[in-house]
């Protein structure tokens, strides 16, 4: 008999009633550390007293409007994002699919609106996930996510993930946009070096598309600059936003210049939710705290500390580890065994990570773990490797 939920999901059989900073406890007591942080969502960790506080006193204010009115809060997140970032606007969803689905549409209706409907393609990379709505999955273009949900939305171009140097001649006088995350998350920790990222910027100018980057995941402060993209000193037109600036409320976003957003004109968007107060309130609270360079600073240090142990890690397993990826907060233990047997035996030490493409496990902390929780969550990783060896 199917589950009252539906069931989507290869759930581990694991369940939490509280949360405390990077820990999770269950029902019997029972304690895990948590390196998924909610699939890089709970940037402050759990239950976050500051956080906690913003949201009781939105809540005691104000839960919902509709986008019919002004919403204070929403126009004060949007002026920090504005005022921290390259955008001149932003729009608010509810998680990152939302912010995929208005960031293609935006590309599309720009070019529309100059004159050019045919100009719709939206060229992505092998390993890449925006979400799993109708235009995320065709976005995705991979067979597991598209099988048998009818005909892919078209206009989606799939190159591989690496190839760089095919990109420019893969740009036509059709391309919208071209879009990337610039650390592929669920593809597997993939950091998209720099210069690819200067020679993209470099590409849309001068071939005539527009630039998104999905910074759903690795961005608001995880891999240790506030959004990744700025490590290679270039900006994107459009960008999404979701999981951790919501710190564990349901809250993204799309951000944009002025230009690439001059299509979506009154009408042409719109959510019910998106951009409420509570959302808001908490991602002003989460923005002001992890925007502050004190924070950026402890986030790249701790992430030297975690990196540092790792290296060890690797040294002492080497028949389980390729190797460590990532930047910042936002790491991957590339597997030679089974990453979802590592992840497993993580759970009978009581630490949690999260398995990706690619065959690696995925090490996204709160931003603000402490040093002893990384320490302690190291040493049962190393446990449970060595578990996994025997
Ligand atoms: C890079 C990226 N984009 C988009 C999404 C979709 O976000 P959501 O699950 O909030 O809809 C995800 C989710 O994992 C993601 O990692």
């Amino acid at each position: 008999m199917i589950s009252s939920v539906l069931p989507t999901y290869n759930r581990a059989p694991l369940s939490f009633v509280k949360g405390e900073g990077s820990w999770l406890i269950e029902a019997g007591g029972r304690r895990y550390l948590d390196l998924g942080a909610g699939i890089a969502v709970n940037t402050l960790g759990h239950a976050n007293p500051e956080l906690a506080e913003a949201l009781k006193a939105q809540a005691d204010t104000l839960w919902h409007v509709s986008n019919l009115y002004k919403i204070p809060a929403q126009e004060a997140l949007a002026d920090k994002l504005t005022e921290l970032t390259f955008a001149d606007t932003c729009f608010f969803a509810n998680s990152g699919t939302e912010a995929a689905e208005l960031a293609i549409k935006m590309a599309r209706k720009y070019w529309y609106d100059k004159g050019l409907p045919e100009k719709y393609e939206i060229i992505t990379f092998e390993g890449c996930f925006h979400g799993r709505s109708t235009a995320a999955i065709a976005a995705s273009g991979a067979e597991k996510m598209v099988k048998g949900f009818g005909p892919a939305l078209e206009g989606f171009v799939h190159l591989p993930f690496g190839e760089w140097e095919e990109l420019a001649a893969h740009v036509t006088e059709n391309t919208a946009a071209i879009m990337i995350e610039p650390v592929q998350g669920e593809g597997g920790i993939r950091v998209v070096p720099d210069e690819v990222l200067k020679s993209m910027r470099q590409i849309a100018d001068e071939k005539g598309c527009l630039l998104i980057f999905d910074e759903v995941q690795c961005g608001v402060a995880r891999t240790g600059k506030l959004f990744a993209h700025e490590y290679a000193g270039v900006t994107p037109d459009i960008m999404m936003i979701a999981k951790g600036i919501g710190g564990g409320f349901p809250l993204g976003g799309v951000l944009a210049t002025e230009e690439a957003a001059s299509g979506m004109t009154a009408g042409t968007h719109g959510s019910t939710y998106g951009g409420n107060p509570l959302g808001c309130a908490i991602g002003l609270k989460v923005l002001e705290i992890v925007s502050d360079p004190a924070f950026l600073a402890e986030v790249n240090r701790k992430a030297g500390l975690l990196r540092q142990k790792l290296e060890g890690l690797m040294a002492d397993h080497p028949d389980l580890f390729e190797g460590v990826r990532g930047e910042g907060l936002m790491l991957g233990l590339k597997c030679k065994t089974s990453a979802a047997d590592l992840v497993a035996n993580g759970y009978e030490q009581g630490v949690l990570t999260v398995p990706a493409h690619d065959n690696v496990v995925r090490l996204l902390p709160a931003l603000n773990i402490s040093d002893e929780d990384i320490t302690e969550a190291v040493a049962r990783i190393d446990a449970a490797a060595t578990a996994l060896e025997s």
